[in-house]
């Protein structure tokens, strides 16, 4: 009997994906070695528009991506994923590229793993910055280590500033609000009105009574991640995950960015090591928007 040929995997209809698609995106996470992270899914698929191609063979997804709008200054794209078995067949690229005819003008900025880096170049994205994600154990690196997250961080800067750190409360949203936005360099409301909901632990950094920074801890699997962290300096920023590093005996995980080499140089102290790599990418603007001198680590690399 004769059977219809395969339609061609690029010609697939590309969907939005809802929250009904938590499952099928957290199963191609895991397809592709990566943790589920349904509860990260949830933020993204609610604060975001998702894109997905269903898989030919009837399981689950084949490919997604996922644009976090910021207005008319930027989006991010993130959650590039396409299922083991459908690799190397141009689903990324078609993605991508209707991604990119979607948003028109707007500016793009992205997290490239090596994987996607190539794809990312070939569509003209370049190059600005990179992220170094570090992770274990926050307090077994120290002096006298292996410790525990009871043992004090070692040399910590941040006790020789007088900053002070303490929970966000619900009357500080727009005061995080309006630190946020010189620093990201867009208007990001949409996610940090969700925070509270979405982290274990929102935390604010202060000095003489004003806000200097915030950083969130959230879930995911076995492991918490800071992010974002925003500090007017390396001082704010160790004491931000101090604090949020001693509410936990789980392991931690930030993406730091790069040029932030001091707090890379004390989290590897604090017993956080090198986990992996991503370049920081943009299409349309020369450079990432915001301040980077205090634009230490991204909610999530989907959303910047
Ligand atoms: C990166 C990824 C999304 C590419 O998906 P894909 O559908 O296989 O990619 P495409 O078939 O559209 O290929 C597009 C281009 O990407 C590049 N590329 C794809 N897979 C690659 C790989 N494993 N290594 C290096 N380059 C790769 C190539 O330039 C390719 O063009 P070519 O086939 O003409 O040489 C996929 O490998 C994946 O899901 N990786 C794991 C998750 C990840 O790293 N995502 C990127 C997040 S930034």
């Amino acid at each position: 009997m004769h059977s219809p040929s395969p339609h061609p995997l690029v010609e697939l209809p590309i969907r939005h994906l809802n929250r009904g698609d938590l499952v099928p995106c957290a199963d191609l996470c895991e397809d592709r070695g990566w943790p589920r992270d349904e509860h990260r899914w949830g933020l993204l698929l609610s604060a975001g528009t998702g894109y997905g191609i269903d898989a030919p063979d009837g399981k689950g997804l084949a490919a997604t991506c996922l644009t976090m709008p910021y207005g008319a200054d930027l989006t991010a794209v993130g959650m590039l994923l396409v299922a083991e078995r459908y690799a190397r067949r141009g689903l990324a690229r078609r993605l991508m590229r209707h991604v990119m005819e979607t948003v028109g003008d707007t500016p793009l900025a992205l997290y490239a793993t090596e994987q996607g880096q190539p794809l990312y170049e070939d569509l003209g994205f370049s190059p600005v910055g990179r992220a170094e994600r570090v992770g274990g154990r926050f307090g077994a690196g120290g002096p006298g280590g292996p410790g525990g997250v009871s043992s004090p961080a070692p040399t910590l800067v941040a006790s020789r500033s007088s900053v002070t750190t303490r929970p966000a409360a619900a009357d500080d949203l727009q005061a995080l609000v309006r630190l946020d936005l010189p620093v990201f360099g867009a208007d990001r409301t949409h996610i940090l009105a969700r925070l509270p909901a979405f982290s274990d632990r929102l935390q604010v950094a202060e000095e003489h009574g004003e806000l200097v920074g915030y950083a969130a801890l959230w879930p995911s699997g076995p492991t918490e991640v800071v992010g974002p962290l925003i500090a007017r300096d390396t001082a704010a920023a160790q004491a931000l995950i101090a604090a949020l590093g001693a509410t936990t005996d789980r392991p931690l995980r930030v993406d730091v960015e790069a040029r932030h080499k001091e707090l890379l140089g004390w989290l590897a102290e604090s017993g956080l090591e090198p986990l992996s790599r991503t370049t920081v990418m943009t299409y349309g603007i020369p450079d990432l928007p915001g301040d980077a001198a205090r634009r230490f680590a991204p909610l999530t690399l989907a959303t910047g």
